[in-house]
């Protein structure tokens, strides 16, 4: 079969002659995996967000890991995190012996909801952190947040994987709590085609962080290959991970970073024309614009009082015209692993649940032409015009 070249896919990288040149140096440099490139990511990074240190590793599962390790958590410990997420956010805290307690989310922002979080820590106050995730690039109530963190002695790990670079109060978000996490997955809002970074200000737990993701080695990645000491003279001081960030991807993702405010204006935009251009479309619940956005995702909900078919058949329909559509997400309580385990139901987080039965995600990246987008445009409404209830 050949490929439908017309067909618009949900998501697509904004690649460039800048980081194919970056990626040929490396090649020709004889020095693949970590290192200078890694370095310099690092200190870049740390740089943007204003953070005093930033580490790279290979995704944001790895990152949120090392961060829950870092922090302490371990067999029997609780972490705060919200259903509607992808399994990552959650599944790092199961890895250390520890167990997620899920707290259902704001139905506007799709965001943990505070109110709820404070419910379950008064329930049980051994619970030792939250990690919220700034879904869509849409910031948490990080005020609120913060005032747990201080009122029940809590950490908070964001999972920032979807708000590069949002601003939130005049910080970045990921580098609001005690370690935030980014992921450059080929998706996300800047992209290494696999990778993430920790960005702290607790030194303790950088210095942790760094030892656990290259196999527990005493020594800075960097410090083997740059001192006077043989890089083979090293002391393993726990079973860490292989979780540090090739040379190739970081020189891929020094040049997103550069590109990283000029991609965020192109989100908007195109955040901007879609809530103009589907405003008076009554079978939709459209996001509402808020200024600081990272718009990774443009997640519109279905009114199902006025369709007549359901959220799953009105995006097979709009596939069908040529664009790829996506949900985010299937939430976790209900995915078979999660279910099994904890005896989950499916009401017992009703807020996700009913967000998640009629949302959607549109294409939404900086390389989206203007004929692209009105294709879209055309495609989600005379899908919602020829299912629209008249009754
Ligand atoms: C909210 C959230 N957290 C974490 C991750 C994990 O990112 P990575 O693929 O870099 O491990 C993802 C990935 O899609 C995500 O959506």
């Amino acid at each position: 079969m050949s490929p439908n070249t017309d067909f618009i896919p949900f998501a697509r990288p904004s690649l460039g002659t800048e980081e194919e040149e970056a990626v040929i140096k490396v090649l020709r440099s004889g020095w693949l995996t970590t290192g200078t490139e890694a370095k310099n990511f690092e200190t870049e990074f740390a740089a943007y967000t204003n953070s005093s240190k930033a580490l790279a590793v290979n995704s944001a599962t790895a990152g949120l890991h090392l961060a829950l390790e870092a922090l302490g958590v371990g067999p029997g410990d609780k972490v705060i995190t919200t259903p509607y997420t992808f399994t990552s956010t959650a599944e790092v805290i199961i890895y250390l012996g520890a167990d997620p307690v899920f707290a259902d989310i704001d139905p506007d922002t799709f965001n943990i909801d505070p109110v709820k979080i404070e419910k379950l820590l008064k329930k049980d106050p051994s619970i030792k952190g939250i990690i919220p995730v700034h879904i869509a690039g849409n910031p948490c109530n990080m005020g609120a947040l913060l005032k747990l963190r201080e009122k029940y002695n809590l950490f908070i790990i964001e999972d920032a994987a979807h708000s590069f670079p949002v601003k939130y109060n005049g910080k970045l978000l990921g580098s609001i709590g005690d370690i935030g996490v980014f992921s450059f997955y080929a998706t996300k809002t800047i992209t290494t085609g696999e990778g993430g970074m920790i960005v702290t200000n607790n030194s303790k737990a950088a210095k942790r962080i760094s030892v656990m993701r290259l196999h527990g080695i005493d020594r800075e990645i960097w410090d083997r290959y740059t001192s006077d000491k043989p890089s083979w003279q090293y002391s393993i001081v726990d079973a860490g991970y292989k979780y540090n960030m090739p040379d190739i991807a970081a020189a891929i993702g020094r040049e997103q970073l550069k590109k990283a405010s000029l991609f965020l204006k192109k989100r908007e935009n195109i955040a901007k024309y879609y809530l103009k251009n589907l405003e008076d479309m009554d079978f939709l619940k459209l996001p509402e614009y808020v200024e600081n956005h990272g718009w990774h995702l443009f997640m519109p909900r279905i009114v199902p009082e006025k369709l007549t078919v359901n959220r799953n058949d009105f995006i097979k329909e709009i596939i069908s015209k040529g664009v790829g559509i996506s949900v985010h997400f299937i939430p976790l309580h209900i995915m078979p692993y999660y279910k099994n385990k904890y005896g989950y139901k499916e009401d017992d987080y009703p807020e996700t649940l009913k967000v998640y039965n009629t949302v959607f995600s549109l294409p939404i990246y900086p390389d989206l032409t203007e004929n692209q987008l009105k294709r879209i445009i055309t495609a989600v409404i005379d899908t919602g015009l020829k299912y629209r209830r008249t009754s």
